[in-house]
Formats: C-alpha cells, structure tokens, sequence
C-alpha cells in the first residue's frame, strides 16, 4: 500500500470512501457502520466533525451517572464517562455508605500552575540574575493585553523566576512562570503568555549594552505549559467512629481497619501495589474529567508525578485512625476548567456542567477528588475482604451475555443462575449452550458461535 497524500484535504466520504476500500473486505458494511453512529443532527454532528482534524464517525461511551454523593453538606449527582463496567457501581455504593457517616468533606488547597520558557543563554550567569526584576517588569508589562480579562476575573501571571539549569545541560535556564487562571483550564492562555515572554526576553537582551555580544542571544527552545500542577491541589476526605464501619458485614469494625489501613500502606510502599491502587481512583477521576469536558491525560500525567513527588511512586490515598476515628483522605492536583474548551461547545459537556449544577472549577475539583475517593475506598473494600471479582464479575455478565449475543430471556436467566456462582466466559457459554439445549463445546472469548 502507498503512504496517501492529502489526506486531511479529502471531504469527510472521500476519507470514508479511501478507509473502507484500502482496509476492509466489506467496503459497504464498513460504511454502513461509520453512519450508523453519525448523529442524526447535522449541526452536532458538525459540532462534533470540527472537534478534531480527519473525523469519520463518533466513537461511543457510555455515560452514567452516580447519585448521593454528599460533598459539602450539598447533594450531588455525578455525571461518570466510563467504559468499564463496576466503576458506577463501586462509585455509588461508596457514595451510599459515606451518605449515612457525614459524606464527603472537601477543600481547595491552593489553584496556581505552571508555564515555562525553556531557553539556551552563555554569559555571567549573575548578571542574568541581576537583571530579573527589570526583565520580570518588562514580562508583565508587555503581556497586559493578554492578560487583561483574566486580571478583571482575579487570575493572572502571579510569579515569573528565572532558572539556573546549567549544571544539567549547557547553557539552559528557564523562566518559569506562575499563573492564576480561575475558572479557566488556562492551557491558552498559559501559553500566550509564554510565546510573549519568550519575544519580550529576546528583544530585551538583544537591545541591552549591558550585556556582550554572546550575552545579548537567546536561544528559545519551546514556550509551554507545564501539566504538573502540584499547587493546584484538593483535598477530600471521609470520616467516621471506626464502630461504624463493618455495617453488618461479614468481619468485626477492628477486621476491617486493620485489613484496610494495611491496604493503603502496602500502596505507599510498594510501587507495582501503588500504580494498580491509583488506576482505580483514576477510573472515578478520569469518568468525571471526560464528562466535564476536561483533558484526562494532563490529570493522568499529573496525578502519577505528583504520586511519584519524594522519589518513589505511592499512593495518593491514605488513612489514619485516632482516638476511634477513621479517617481517610485523596490529596491530588486537578487542573480543570469549568469554562472554554469543550465547555461551551459540546452538549453532553454541557449537560454534565448543569446536572452539577453550574459548579466553579473549585467545586469541579473538590467533586472530581471526592469521586476519586469514592472509587479507592470502595476498590480496596472489596479486595481486602470479598475479593475484586465478585462484584467485577457480575456487573461484567451483561458483557459476556451481548458477546455471546443472549436474548433479552437468556439474560434474565442468567442474571438469576449467576447471582450466587463464579462468572467467567466460559461458565457463561456453558450456561447458554444448555439453555439452548445445544451440546457444550469449549468457547473461546471473543470467538463468536458458528
Ligand atoms: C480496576 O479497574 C481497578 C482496581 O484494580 C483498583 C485497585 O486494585 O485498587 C480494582
């Protein structure tokens, strides 16, 4: 096959028309099934065709929602973007336990983030240092256009400091900027402000007979900003007298603290425990971020740094129980924005905002943190007393059951036969080989009957 020129220049059927005959052997099936998931509204459909370059179809997630999850002393109903099958679940039934034991408490620790101009410059290096303040105020002085909606809204560019790198790679310093960006996720306007800073910092030396020819030279590497955001941080937590816990479970109040709180410290020492146990608070975090509109894979990228922040990858949970008091808390940067991007644009985005009621990025953050929460307590629950798969496995039937393409009946049926057996795929064809008094073969996932 030949590499296509011009791809992106094709309408949207000549991009079709070149998938479904270059890579499948039935061209009109193929079709039929990018337009079986267009939107039957031309205007989204456009809406959703102009969100990315080279669009064929929509891609389907299912969207669920989470009720009574109490953050604040405020009911919420939490809108979750997932495709895999117990996260709603375990998200709601932590919501209910928490419910009767005062909910979710949360607060904003602080909203700052991060751009940086990454520069190569060889002179005295005090001397660039000597010349900070006059380059800072010439920095904000030549950005007071970009930043002037955001400074009537309280954001802004609250620190620019100038960074010594040298030691690590010849030559490269760093202006690395703070920023306030409110409501906004900021990424643009971040950026605006560093591609200025990066102009600003060149003319200025250049113009500057303080400095020597070679001093007078700015070798701009990139202008970004950074995804870390360990000062845009929340924190969320859940509490209650340890001799509420056990809720009449199979195993005593003191079973459970000491099984969980040895849980969360085996995630803070050992790294491959670590990633799997925040995966599981991501699964909440993530479902909450895509529903909001928000960019998952700076959270992701953000939440496993700041996991990593003294050296070692550990947990972002962790539990503490004084004086008969359980208490168990999330503390994670979340840069999200509650206003641009997708926000304004994407109606399910929208739908997500008003469902929450409007909330401030803030309050986005607190949610988010709260469902992320939610999500650990209920995934360590079960895997330190019934195990993950029973749960898992169960709410994974229905799955199983559309693969093996069972009938509204059949589903019922199973549902009732696996209500108190082991699921697995092969339980299941087992299962619907005899209801549907064929003789049992071996079935193999994803293989479907001939
Ligand atoms: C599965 O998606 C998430 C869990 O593995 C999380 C965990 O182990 O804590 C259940």
């Amino acid at each position: 096959m030949q590499p296509i020129k011009g791809f992106s220049k094709l309408s949207k059927a000549g991009k079709i028309e070149w998938i479904t005959n270059q890579f499948f052997k039935d061209p009109e099936a193929a079709y039929e099934l990018l337009s079986h998931y267009w939107h039957s509204d031309e205007q989204v459909q456009k809406l959703h065709d102009e969100f990315i370059e080279n669009t064929v179809t929509n891609f389907y997630m299912p969207y669920g929602v989470s009720p009574n999850f109490l953050l604040n002393d405020r009911l919420y109903t939490i809108p979750m973007v997932i495709e895999e099958s117990s996260v709603v679940a375990a998200a709601s039934k932590s919501a209910a336990f928490w419910l009767g034991r005062g909910g979710f408490k949360a607060h904003v620790v602080s909203t700052k983030k991060i751009g940086q101009v990454h520069f190569i410059w060889h002179g005295d290096a005090e001397k660039l240092h000597a010349y900070m303040p006059e380059l800072r105020a010439l920095l904000l002085a030549g950005t007071e256009e970009i930043t002037a909606n955001m400074r009537k809204r309280g954001g802004g560019i609250v620190d620019i400091q100038l960074v010594n790198k040298t030691d690590q790679e010849p030559g490269y310093y760093q202006l690395h900027a703070t920023f306030e960006t409110r409501d906004a996720m900021g990424a643009n306007f971040i950026n605006s402000n560093l591609e200025e800073f990066a102009r600003i910092l060149r003319r200025s030396l250049e113009q500057d007979a303080r400095f020597t020819p070679e001093e007078q030279e700015v070798t701009i590497v990139m202008c970004i900003l950074s995804n870390y955001t360990p000062e845009c941080l929340v924190h969320c937590e859940v509490s209650c007298p340890v001799d509420q816990l056990a809720d009449g479970d199979d195993y005593t109040n003191e079973e459970f603290v000491e099984k969980f709180t040895r849980a969360i410290r085996i995630a803070n020492i050992e790294p491959y425990r670590a990633t799997t146990h925040n995966k599981g608070i991501m699964n909440g975090i993530d479902s909450v971020v895509l529903a909001t509109g928000n960019d998952f894979r700076a959270v992701e990228a953000c939440a496993h740094t700041y996991a990593a922040r003294d050296g070692q990858y550990r947990s972002l949970t962790n539990v503490e129980v004084k004086d008969g008091i359980f208490r168990f808390w999330i503390e994670v940067p979340l840069a999200l924005g509650t206003v641009g991007g997708l926000t304004t644009l994407h109606p399910m985005v929208k739908f997500s905002h008003e469902l929450l009621g409007q909330p401030n990025a803030e309050e986005l953050m607190m949610i988010t943190a709260a469902v992320g929460l939610a999500q650990n307590f209920a995934a360590v629950k079960s895997l330190v007393t019934t195990g993950i798969q029973k749960g898992h496995m169960k709410m994974h039937l229905l799955n199983i059951l559309n693969q093996l393409e069972a009938g509204e009946m059949e589903k019922e049926r199973a549902k009732t036969y696996f209500s108190d057996k082991v699921v697995s795929f092969q339980a299941v064809a087992e299962f619907l080989k005899k209801l549907r008094g064929e003789p049992a073969v071996q079935i193999l996932p994803g293989k479907k009957q001939g």
